[in-house]
């Protein structure tokens, strides 16, 4: 049996990954695409539902497809053992040898960190596919291919370059948006058992005191900020709480009287972290930093506060003349980006004339000296 595998968190499975083992199963010519629910990754972090309601999500999105299996072989494997040497090991035994493990052009850049990768070389293929915003993907299979000397199989997707963090971020804020990217019928699952419900206090308490308009783009900011987390290598929660609670008092009545020095349109970012603080209980330095200087920027700011202010700036609901470009700037370089936005900013308020804010002045300078 010629089959492919494709492994993963599914947490939960999405649209696009279904489209991916369609195009695997058609492109490559496989008998069947197993699928194979990660146990316990040991690339990832966190899960965030439980290894059955995964299974069931899957099991829901591929029932059309009679090539299309699931195999608990992780589960089997048990907790410690969820590599995958061990899994396509585990799998021969039991459907002969795969001809292909399925992977993603940006799990590929990272190959060579996997457990065993000469092994995993020996007992399969790969086959890659590419995603958008990743056009180098045939570079990166080039030079895999030159190191271990091994079979690498490409095929096209129209692939949205988009992840389970952003969509599980739609989820837990309840935005619409999140439709485009679901199943129906896993959807509907999650509805029903109230899956991805983790932060449902802290969303509703914000629902509860700002208006829709503002929700609509704190959600997207918290989308925007696990985004550019999951690039980064940077805590999921921190930036989803980060994004969703950066203008929580944004439409307060606080007394600006207190910020005799401060321009009144900034004053928000230091009332939104007091308040994250005081009324949302965060008590994490790091998110209530990012909080507070996410309009001005600040000299010398940690990779959690450069992705608030960015994905501020840059969340699906904005539209200005650059922010595509912008957005796929920050996408391949957190800290250009930063430094592109933020100097947009500066220009934008020097031309017009406007009042300029001491801190960004501050900040602009402090990243202009800065040769790192
Ligand atoms: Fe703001
Ligand atoms: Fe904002």
């Amino acid at each position: 049996m010629k089959y492919g595998i494709f492994g993963g968190s599914f947490d939960p499975m999405h649209l696009e990954h279904i489209k991916i083992i369609q195009n695997a199963y058609k492109q490559l010519g496989l008998d069947k695409v197993i699928i194979v629910p990660s146990f316990n990754p040991p690339h990832k972090s966190k899960l965030y539902e439980s290894f059955d309601n995964r299974l069931e999500m899957i099991n829901l999105g591929i029932m059309d497809y009679s090539w299309a299996i699931i195999d608990n072989v992780e589960e089997r494997l048990g907790l410690n053992n969820s590599y995958t040497y061990l899994v396509i090991e585990e799998l021969t035994k039991k459907y002969g040898r795969p001809y292909a493990l399925i992977v993603g052009g940006d799990s590929l850049a990272n190959f060579h960190e996997w457990k065993n990768p000469e092994i995993i070389l020996k007992q399969t293929n790969l086959a890659v596919f590419s995603r958008k915003g990743y056009p180098d993907i045939l570079e990166t299979a080039q030079k895999i291919k030159n190191s271990y000397g091994c079979n690498i199989y490409t095929f096209d997707n129209d692939l949205e370059d988009i992840s389970s963090s952003e969509i599980r971020a739609m989820i837990m804020t309840g935005i619409s948006r999140k439709e485009l990217f679901l199943h129906e019928k896993i959807s509907k699952y999650i509805e029903d058992k109230g899956l991805y419900k983790c932060f449902d206090y802290i969303v509703k308490k914000l629902k509860d005191s700002i208006s829709e308009r503002l929700f609509l783009h704190s959600a997207e900011t918290a989308v925007y900020a696990v985004r550019l987390a999951s690039k980064n290598n940077i805590n999921y929660e921190k930036a989803f709480l980060s994004g969703l609670l950066h203008d929580c008092a944004k439409e307060d009545n606080y007394d600006a009287s207190l910020y005799p020095n401060i321009l009144p349109q900034i004053v928000h970012q230091y009332e939104s972290a007091k308040k994250a603080k005081n009324y949302f209980g965060i008590m994490d330095d790091e998110i209530l930093n990012s909080i507070k200087y996410h309009t001005t920027g600040a000299p010398n700011m940690s990779d959690l506060s450069k992705i608030v202010f960015l994905a501020d700036k840059l969340e699906s609901r904005r539209q200005y003349s650059n922010v595509s470009t912008c957005r796929d700037l920050a996408d391949r370089d957190l800290h250009q980006g930063f430094l592109t936005v933020l100097t947009n900013g500066y220009n934008y308020t020097k031309n017009r004339s406007l009042d300029m804010d001491k801190l960004t002045l501050e900040t602009i300078l402090w990243y202009n000296n800065c040769k790192d």
